[in-house]
């Protein structure tokens, strides 16, 4: 197959962030034998290629080298089913929050506390999306990939995929496996997951006493709508920074320190904290770097109200580490993977 990238693309409307950036190659692909010869052509040319799902995990620190892959495979079918379990197979390319509403709607669950979440199915192993108690890991399967290594087609298990908290092989080794596919097992009897305490509050405010998934869906729609931006709207990449996780010592001597600081105890001994806490806590709402602002509704959240660059916005970041780590002796981790001169 013949092979030809555009070249010098703004990237603007491929990343949520909507930074601009310009890619020296660009190029979209549908099916299986284009991804193979645009990979076939950057390792021809020498480039080296990004790959981009719908963008939304993403900062762009400078203009791109190499070929820009963009990938838009689509499809969904049942692989298999039992009387509980429904296997569904999806193609790379197919948007996440669309997937999810379409299996709710079909009466298969698990997927409900993942709903409004940006971006596409081939992304969500990468930083194994989770919300409101639930991770990708919970209901994945097999994620099928291409190795570009030997250009073969591998399944990996879930265990294969090394998943840890927004983690993965995926984004320890970026470039090396393309997503072209995941296979999800849905429950066709829910079991919910209500422990995060807004999940069941919205619930109880909606007077709902025996929510089914697609009622566990709606809730977590609202609550998200109420604090996420909508980078339609505003654009952004959601939380901007991991939740820290520190040792039982210092979350002890944090808490006489801070009497009101969340922190959620893990199953290994150690305390998870919550970023956007201490962000609003420090009083680093109001920081600013050019457009590149804190969200509102959201400290964990960094926001671009225009023409912010990548550089605008990993200032900003660098300012509200500093002011964290001064504060509280806690290092705060990006959460997005950022790409570009500059970049690491
Ligand atoms: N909080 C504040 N101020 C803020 C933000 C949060 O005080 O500005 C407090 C909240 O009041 C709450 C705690 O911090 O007590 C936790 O906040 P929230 O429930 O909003 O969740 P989060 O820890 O900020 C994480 C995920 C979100 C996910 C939610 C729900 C990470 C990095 N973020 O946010 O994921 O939707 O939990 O499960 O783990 C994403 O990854 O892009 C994302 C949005």
């Amino acid at each position: 197959m013949s092979f030809q990238p555009q070249e010098q693309v703004d990237l603007r409307p491929y990343n949520t962030l909507g930074i601009s950036a310009r890619a020296r190659y660009f190029t979209s692909v549908r099916i299986q034998p284009q991804l193979q010869a645009a990979m076939r052509w950057a390792l021809e040319n020498d480039q080296p290629w990004l790959l981009l799902g719908g963008g939304s995990n993403l900062v762009l620190a400078g203009d791109v080298p190499g070929l820009v892959i963009r990938l838009e495979m689509t499809g969904k079918r049942v692989v298999h089913e039992d009387d509980e379990h429904v296997w569904v197979r999806v193609q790379a390319g197919e948007n996440w929050h669309e997937l999810v509403r379409w299996t709710l709607e079909q009466g298969w669950s698990g997927l409900e506390n993942l709903s409004l979440i940006p971006g596409t199915a081939g992304a969500a192993p990468v930083q194994n999306i989770g919300a409101y108690g639930v991770e990708l890991e919970d209901v994945l399967q097999q994620v099928l990939v291409l190795d570009a290594l030997d250009f073969g087609l591998k399944h990996l298990s879930v265990e294969d995929c090394q998943f840890g908290y927004r983690d993965s092989l995926f984004k320890r080794e970026p470039g090396r496996r393309v997503i072209l596919s995941i296979d999800l097992r849905l429950r066709r009897q829910p079991q919910l997951q209500l422990e995060y305490g807004p999940v069941r509050a919205e619930l109880e405010r909606r007077g709902i006493n025996e929510p089914t998934a697609l009622d566990v869906s709606d809730a977590v729609i609202a609550i998200r709508q109420s604090k996420l931006p909508d980078p339609a709207v505003v654009s952004n990449a959601g939380s901007f920074f991991k939740n820290p996780v520190i040792s039982a010592d210092q979350a002890a001597e944090l808490k006489r320190q801070y009497p009101e600081m969340v922190q959620y105890p893990l199953a290994n001994g150690q305390v998870k904290l919550a970023a956007g806490w201490l962000i609003e806590q420090a009083g680093c709402k109001d920081k600013a770097v050019g457009d590149a602002a804190v969200h509102r509704q959201q400290a964990l959240v960094l926001v671009n109200h225009g023409r912010a660059s990548g550089k605008d916005v990993l200032t900003l970041a660098a300012q509200i580490r500093d002011d964290i780590a001064c504060r509280y002796g806690v290092t705060l981790e990006i959460e997005p993977v950022v790409i570009g001169a500059g970049a690491g």
